[in-house]
């Protein structure tokens, strides 16, 4: 069976996703920072499913890690079929108070290191006959930016949907198809980690999901080819309704669910 990199497997999302997968009996390249969780997640991986798992430690805010996980690929000749680009953080200030450093960070964990998984592994993808890129983006994507804290964040996102499409209309032809799986509040580590828990228990039950539920409709909507995975009936139901509300009304909603914050 070929491989799955999954980055950000340690929490969450991404964690959910690598059990999916493991599931249909991927091979599994887990990528993220913190070793200790890496190692148990890869042991019970490998012995719930019978799969091979290797980890990389990697920082994705590190302008080398993407050329470090496509070196690891190529030196040990693992066929790569599916990238899954799912880790990411928000910072919880206003524009203002992020530092030039931290803005970069965070953009480079969202945005470019996407982009440089995506090139380095394209032509592998296009020699094996096709391959599948999956990027967890969001809903943030799609709302207009409502809140004065993390200000790139949903702008990102947009960006992500957009070379999602892109990467469809150059590689279908070469059999690749590119998902950007869009979830609204989850329940994972996401807020504890930005620091904004005390908003998230305020969203109420019905519109929040939990990681097993997105990452099941993620990798059902991948296998199928869809370009847009929007997760949970109730993300479905809103974003329909964007393009017909007025900004100002959506703005208003978003402000009193959890000060404008769509995650
Ligand atoms: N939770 C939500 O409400 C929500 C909604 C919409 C979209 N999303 C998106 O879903 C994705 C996953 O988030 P989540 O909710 O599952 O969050 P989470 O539970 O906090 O998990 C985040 C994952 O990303 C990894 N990560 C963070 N920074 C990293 C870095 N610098 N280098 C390598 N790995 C890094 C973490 O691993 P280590 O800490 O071990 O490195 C962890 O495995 C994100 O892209 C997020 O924007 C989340």
């Amino acid at each position: 069976m070929s491989y799955a990199i999954i980055t950000g497997p340690t929490a969450g999302i991404g964690k959910a996703i690598s059990y999916q997968l493991a599931k249909k009996g991927y091979n599994l390249i887990l990528v993220a920072r913190r070793e200790e969780r890496l190692k148990d997640i890869s042991n019970e991986l490998q012995k719930k499913f019978n799969i091979k798992v290797d980890y990389l430690k990697e920082d994705l805010t590190n302008k080398d890690a993407p050329r470090n996980i496509f070196n690891y690929v190529d030196q040990n000749n693992l066929d790569v079929e599916v990238l899954i680009l799912n880790a990411g953080y928000q910072h919880h200030k206003k524009f203002e108070d992020v530092s030039l450093e931290d803005e970069e960070d965070c953009l480079r964990v969202l945005g470019l290191s996407v982009i440089m998984q995506s090139k380095l592994f394209i032509k592998k993808l296009i020699n094996r006959g096709g391959g599948r890129i999956m990027v967890v983006s969001s809903v943030a994507g799609f709302a207009p930016p409502s809140g004065e804290f993390a200000t790139l964040y949903g702008p990102v996102k947009t960006f992500m949907n957009r070379f999602v499409e892109a990467l469809n209309v150059a590689y279908n032809k070469h059999n690749i198809y590119a998902t950007a799986l869009c979830p609204g509040f989850t329940i994972t580590e996401f807020h504890s980690v930005s620091g904004t828990q005390d908003r998230m228990d305020k969203v109420p039950k019905f519109m929040k999901y939990s990681a097993e539920h997105v990452a099941k409709e993620g990798i059902d909507g991948m296998f199928k080819n869809k370009e847009i995975v929007i997760s949970g009936g109730i993300y479905r139901f809103l974003v329909s309704g964007l393009s017909y509300l007025p900004k100002s009304f959506i703005r208003f909603i978003g402000n009193k669910i959890a000060g404008g914050r769509y995650e």
